[in-house]
């Protein structure tokens, strides 16, 4: 296991400024001591969501959503954690310093920045095919991709390219000593056979690079060029750089084209993308050769607010639409659109926009279908509501499909419109249908969806709260050995939290944060990050007093709890000299506080 050293994230959370990042993102104001500005995480009209410059956190009192400056891009972006710390690090030109864990197979591998290598490997790579192209060997993929009509520009926009054929030619050009051969295999670039022969996975194809959401190649795709292949497209294996469920074929692309595109077209192949381009319409991207996942959704609504999506017009299409309402409705948001173009039989959008222009190809995406549409369409084409148990089964399996769907507005629209289909006019009658099947709100994985924990305020959180979100009340306490005999639970965090406090006298609550290993303790750090943004309501003025009386309570407990433990020892085996001074002294102490 390799793995990022705690410092450096720690360093990065305080050398980031939050407010500069997000504002990057998302119109925020000032107001007060924070900044406001409306949700990305959740749609909404009122700005609920807030960015603490002093503590370094975001936090929105709409949907809960909460956190650091790391939080905020991984959820923002769409980023992971890893991805996520090289951000920021390239950000402030550092190289992320990675360590390699304790057992660690991978001593051969240079210590620092496997990742790093990984990118400028496959980077090379996808050049190497690409100058490829131009050689006399590759004459037949010339010729291929001139046939199916595209021109130099989008080859190299694409970054196109052809894998020789041969079965160690790329290996042995590009990773020729063990390192990088280990390398080029972590990167799915090699086969290895029954007999541990190992050979380059892409031999005489169109090599599609597929690049991440900042630039780097991560994966290839490669078409073969002979007719009689029986597998048309060969794909990079899942890898640590990638993640089919994660990555949209042509989105850097696209958003090379335009930053914010006011549409997005969800094509099926890479042809479709690159053809599609060809022809001006420069905003399509395709699932690599998965169905999309709700993953994709987030991603491309934080793109855009209107996604299209193009199936063939034939029954498999209008099924794997269908389908695809599953990881849809449940994705939907207010404010965003999705919408269903289905071509006629037997045409891509590759071959329809060659047969008919951008202009009319176009025209079919203004036309598109709205989710809603859709939905109901084929809804009504299982249900005859003309008669009553008609309209019974539209209701029954309707409501399971609107259930899934989080977003209000759009569900209510839906279920006023389930209620017309069905002759309700009313909505508290149609909302009781729903109320004897109740939406599925748990199950929630994203930041954005969660709602802030409640806690129970005791003693020793309203301590670690207030010091979460007043670092510099560290400073205050003078005892802080006695904290160490307290038995509450919590404790161990006070005191961790109170020794970086020491450590570092400008730490602020985000940097506190990043000291708690999301993977480590997540049910703690969902606790902190509770506490961070709890709305305590103390005048600001009256916190350092407010702190010093809960310490004077943890205190107290500490004593009472060796009161008690004094007692009972000397009830069943009688106290030595020194423990009975020590009681009677926790006599006093305890009748004056
Ligand atoms: P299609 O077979 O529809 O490909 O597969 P296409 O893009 O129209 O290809 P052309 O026009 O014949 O060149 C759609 C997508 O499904 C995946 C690929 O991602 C492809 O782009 N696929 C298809 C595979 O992964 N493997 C295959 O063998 C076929
Ligand atoms: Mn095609």
């Amino acid at each position: 296991m390799k793995y990022i050293p705690k410092d450096f994230i720690f360093d990065l959370v305080a050398r980031t400024n939050i407010v500069d990042v997000i504002s990057q993102r998302v119109k925020i104001k000032k107001k007060g001591n924070n900044y406001f500005g409306c949700c990305p995480f959740h749609n909404e009209k009122t700005a609920s969501f807030s960015v603490s410059d002093k503590k370094q956190i975001f936090y929105c009192f709409g949907c809960g959503a909460s956190g650091s400056v790391i939080d905020f891009i991984m959820e923002f972006d769409r980023l992971s954690f890893v991805e996520t710390i090289e951000e920021l690090a390239n950000l402030h030109a550092l190289t992320v310093p990675y360590a390699n864990g304790s057992s660690d197979k991978n001593k051969t591998l240079s210590a620092n920045n496997i990742r790093a290598d990984l990118y400028s490997l496959l980077n090379s790579v996808a050049n190497f095919y690409h100058q490829k192209l131009y050689t006399p060997e590759a004459a037949g993929a010339r010729e291929y991709l001139k046939k199916r009509g595209l021109d130099q520009a989008i080859i190299q926009r694409f970054n196109l390219g052809y894998s020789p054929d041969s079965w160690n030619e790329t290996h042995k050009t590009l990773a020729n000593n063990p390192t990088l051969l280990q390398l080029y295999d972590q990167a799915g670039m090699l086969v290895t056979n029954d007999n541990q022969k190992q050979y380059d996975r892409f031999r005489g194809r169109i090599m599609f690079p597929i690049r991440d959401r900042r630039g780097n190649v991560i994966a290839f795709g490669g078409r073969t060029i002979k007719a009689d292949d029986n597998v048309k497209y060969l794909n990079s294996p899942e890898t640590n750089l990638f993640h089919k469920g994660r990555q949209l074929y042509g989105l850097y692309e696209a958003l090379e084209k335009q930053r914010n595109p006011t549409r997005l077209l969800v094509v099926e192949g890479y042809m479709d993308v690159v053809a599609l381009a060809q022809y001006g319409i420069d905003y399509a991207v395709a699932a690599l050769g998965t169905a999309t996942t709700d993953e994709h959704i987030k991603l491309l609504f934080r793109t855009t607010d209107n996604i299209i999506f193009c199936y063939d017009g034939d029954n498999a299409g209008r099924r794997a639409a269908w389908r695809a309402l599953n990881t849809l409705l449940p994705s939907m948001m207010d404010g965003k659109q999705i919408n269903f173009v289905f071509l006629p039989e037997g045409e891509d959008p590759d071959s329809m926009v060659r047969k008919e222009g951008k202009v009319a190809f176009e025209q079919r995406l203004a036309d598109a279908q709205p989710l809603s549409n859709f939905l109901f369409e084929g809804l009504l084409k299982q249900a005859d509501i003309s008669t009553l148990e008609g309209k019974a089964k539209l209701s029954n399996i309707a409501i399971p499909m609107i259930n899934l769907v989080q977003a209000e507005n759009f569900n209510q629209s839906l279920r006023r419109r389930l209620g017309d289909y069905l002759g309700l006019l009313d909505s508290i009658q149609i909302n009781g249908l729903f109320s004897q099947s109740p939406r599925n709100t748990s199950d929630q994985p994203s930041i954005a969806t969660q709602q802030p924990m409640e806690l129970k305020l005791t003693t020793m959180r309203i301590l670690i709260g207030l010091l979460l979100q007043y670092p510099e009340l560290a400073k205050t306490i003078t005892d802080k050995q006695s904290i160490g005999y307290s038995t509450l639970p919590g404790t161990d965090i006070f005191l961790k939290l109170l020794a970086i406090c020491d450590h570092y006298p400008d730490i602020t609550t985000a940097q506190l944060l990043s000291e708690f290993d999301q993977a480590e303790n997540k049910v703690v750090l969902q606790h902190l990050k509770t506490l961070a943004v709890w709305e305590h309501r103390y005048d600001e003025h009256d916190i350092a007093m407010i702190f010093t009386d809960t310490l004077k309570a943890l205190y107290d407990n500490i004593l009472a709890q060796r009161q008690e433990a004094l007692i009972a020892k000397a009830r069943i085996t009688g106290l030595n000299e020194q423990e009975k001074k020590e009681l009677s002294t926790l006599l006093v102490l305890l009748k004056k506080g």
